[in-house]
């Protein structure tokens, strides 16, 4: 064992960190190899710890230097020279085993630690090859996302089935690199040739257009069979591809959209919209009507349950009235939607059920004399109500039992599948409003917020992309084609969607594929921008569990400044839909295939379920303590000194971590080019260009207004 590798021994170990006391003679802390020259004492560079037949690796946190007294006899009298002690702490962090077979690889994880005086060398060109793993670079689940900073010929790889498969995180503050990161991990990826790899990218402050555009001579990107991209674009009132009819969002979209108020005006919006759905339906009109019945049912229910001594018990039989004569109405209404689906049994039971209970509830030739008409219910009277609704549940539960059991799933609320809003707001849901209020007096005041909401969800220009479509045909699949580049152009022939014109603009010939989907949502109001990238994380991880052979389409979605709709703490009048959708996306999304990539620059700001889920951290520059700290208490594991370095890090610089690297190390991202668009305005090119164009005040203005005709 040659041991001009010595620089020092150990003097101090605690756990996994240990002092090192540099070599008195180690003159030059700088190793030349044929890689070059590399320094052998500075931050994170390696050292090695031989232990046994085991090299345990190490990496420098901490250097030192303290002048030493040191006495030294010297022509008779006794001199004090100050001699320097030089010291580094390290961090062990894996091993290097020896396997007679496989030969050297190296292990996150220490097994043996060292003893006191162990020595300290430094690493090896082979130390190095192993620990970066020079030899699995052929791997093709390996991909360089840059350099070692410190071991300048050293790429740093990622292994990206890890990275994707068990969804990552980019972090750091702004200007730090998070989005070049982004680029150079995709570019990275399509470089390798993954022509079916597909990318949507939640682009809030339209940068990625220009990343994924070849600029000038540099055309490769366009060229390049692999950078096909597709961006959907919405600028506010005039979209441009990014077009979602509002019929693709289930009950808790709407709900999160409109805001219907606690108590009675959510079940409302929800069963107009059952009920606009279901529309030309029998099966699910039919569901509608077993749902009211059931309601009333509940309510007569709370009526014969109510204590017979309670103040209102007097008017018993009156409340019982008023909620059966409504369903006996009702019901004699609704008996052809029983009929065509052949359920004209249930109908009959049900309406002599009622019938039965309406006879209970008749008004007495006393109270009916009396100007002071008591009506309690008797116990007699209330066993009889009781066990009619009790006949009519069963019945209920058979009729359910054969409409859900039938191959075509009757439609609900949930089924996205058109209706008209117009029609709705005017007719549908006014028609339920009237209903209820017939029921619930006091319903009307209520409902003046959400109906406003209803309101300006038609009028408003900014919604014009989600409520003013006509239906076409396929609009879903052609939608989901569109999003995950799956032959976007299939049915443009038998029925063009809104979109067709932005796709044709980018892509005359249509393609098969495209692997990049940029979503520019920078023109979106906060709220809008939350509810449509809620819409759209769910609507592609439903697909993705729809598909039947789990898992064998992968598809990443990219979530930039995800912290400003997928928040740990939103306002508290707002649904925090987007949240909720993310958030399942991370803890169910891998199953199927659909990987989170989430960029922010407040983590502590981000959902913790998100983030906890992500098993992969690229981080840059973080200076907020509160993030730092944040992020502290998120990472487990032994390398938490490597945090430290966090608030030093130069721009590009980042420290990766987690599943998809073996060992936490600093990395220096590969530059982009051409890179995202900066949000960072240009003060001084702008200022001192005496041809800078200035903004068209009135057409902003009239806009603004809404003067403006379009
Ligand atoms: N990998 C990189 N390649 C090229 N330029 C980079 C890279 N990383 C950072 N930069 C520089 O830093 C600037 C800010 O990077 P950016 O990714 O927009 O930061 P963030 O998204 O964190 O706000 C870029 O405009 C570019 O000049
Ligand atoms: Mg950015």
């Amino acid at each position: 064992m040659s041991t001009d590798r010595t620089i020092g021994r150990t003097v101090k170990i605690k756990t996994y960190q240990a002092l090192v006391e540099l070599a008195q003679d180690t003159s030059s802390y700088v190793k030349s190899s044929y890689g070059g020259l590399y320094a052998i004492a500075v931050i994170n560079s390696f050292v090695i710890l031989p232990v046994g037949s085991e090299r345990v690796v190490a990496i420098v946190t901490a250097l030192d230097m303290a002048e030493e007294p040191e006495a030294a006899l010297r022509n008779q009298q006794m001199l004090v020279i100050a001699r320097p002690r030089r010291t580094m702490w390290v961090s062990m962090i894996g091993t290097i085993t020896q396997d007679g077979r496989e030969g050297k690889h190296f292990e996150y994880g220490v097994r043996r630690y060292p003893e006191l005086d162990n020595p300290v060398w430094f690493a090896s060109e082979d130390d190095l090859d192993i620990i970066f793993d020079k030899k699995g670079r052929s791997d093709p689940r390996h991909v360089t996302i840059g350099k070692s900073p410190i071991f300048t010929d050293y790429e740093v790889t990622i292994d990206i089935d890890r990275f994707f498969g068990k969804h990552a995180a980019i972090l750091g503050n702004t200007g730090a690199g998070k989005s070049c990161t982004v680029t150079a991990v995709i570019k990275a990826v399509l470089e390798r040739g993954m022509p079916n790899a597909h990318f949507i990218i939640f682009d809030t402050n339209n940068e990625y257009e220009q990343a994924f555009t070849g600029t000038g001579d540099d055309s490769s990107a366009r060229r390049s069979p692999f950078f096909d991209r597709l961006i959907l674009r919405n600028n506010g009132d005039i979209p441009k591809g990014l077009i979602v009819p509002h019929w693709f969002m289930n009950g808790l979209d709407y709900q999160a959209f409109f805001r219907p108020g606690e108590g009675a005006q959510a079940p409302l919006l929800f069963r107009a919209i059952s009920v606009a759905r279901g529309k030309g339906q029998p099966k699910s009109a039919v569901l509608n009507v077993i749902h009211r019945v059931e309601e009333t049912l509940a309510a007569i229910d709370t009526i014969v349950t109510e204590s017979p001594r309670s103040k209102a018990s007097f008017k018993g039989k009156e409340q019982l009235r008023e909620q059966l004569s409504p369903l006996a109405a009702f019901l004699d209404q609704e008996k052809p939607v029983f009929s065509a689906v052949g359920l004209t049994g249930t109908w009959e039971a049900t309406n002599t059920g009622t019938m039965n209970m309406l006879k209970e509830a008749e008004q007495t030739e006393e109270a009916r004399r009396s100007s002071y008409p008591s009506e309690p219910i008797t116990a007699l009277i209330a066993d009889r109500i009781t066990r009619e609704v009790a006949s009519i549940r069963a019945q209920f539960v058979q009729a359910n039992h054969a409409l859900l059991t039938d191959s075509d799933a009757p439609i609900g609320i949930d089924t996205p599948r058109h209706f008209d809003f117009n029609e709705f707001v005017d007719f549908i849901f006014a028609e339920e409003l009237q209903r209820e209020a017939g029921r619930d007096a006091k319903l009307r005041s209520y409902v003046g917020t959400l109906q406003l909401r209803l309101e300006q969800a038609r009028q408003d220009p900014r919604y014009a992309f989600m409520f003013h479509l006509k239906p076409f045909q396929h609009a879903l699949a052609s939608f989901l084609r569109l999003l995950l580049g799956i032959e976007p152009a299939k049915h443009f022939g038998e029925a063009r969607p809104p979109w067709a014109a932005a796709y044709s603009e980018q892509y005359s010939e249509p393609k098969r594929t495209h692997q990049v989907t940029i979503l520019d949502l920078s023109q979106l109001s906060s709220d809008v921008l939350e509810n449509v990238a809620a819409l759209l994380g769910r609507l592609v991880l439903e697909f993705m569990q729809r598909i039947p052979d789990r898992g064998s389409f992968p598809v990443v979605l990219v979530l930039e400044e995800a912290h400003r709709y997928v928040p740990e703490n939103a306002p508290l009048d707002r649904q925090q839909r987007a949240r909720d959708v993310f958030e399942k996306i991370a803890k169910e999304g891998r199953k199927f295939g659909l990987s989170l990539v989430v960029a922010s620059q407040r983590p502590s700001e981000l959902s913790r379920t998100v983030l906890a889920q992500c098993n992969s951290f690229i981080v840059h520059r973080i200076q907020n303590p509160d993030d730092q700290q944040y992020f502290r208490s998120v990472i487990s594991g032994i390398n938490r000194e490597l945090l430290d370095q966090l608030p030093a890090l130069a721009q590009q610089q980042a420290i990766v971590m987690g599943d998809c690297v073996r060992l936490p190390l600093q990395v220096r991202i590969n530059t982009v080019d051409p890179r995202p668009r900066s949000d960072d305005p240009e003060f001084v090119g702008i200022w001192s260009n005496p041809h800078s164009a200035v903004p068209d005040v009135e057409r902003i203005a009239l806009k603004w207004e809404g003067k403006e005709s379009e």
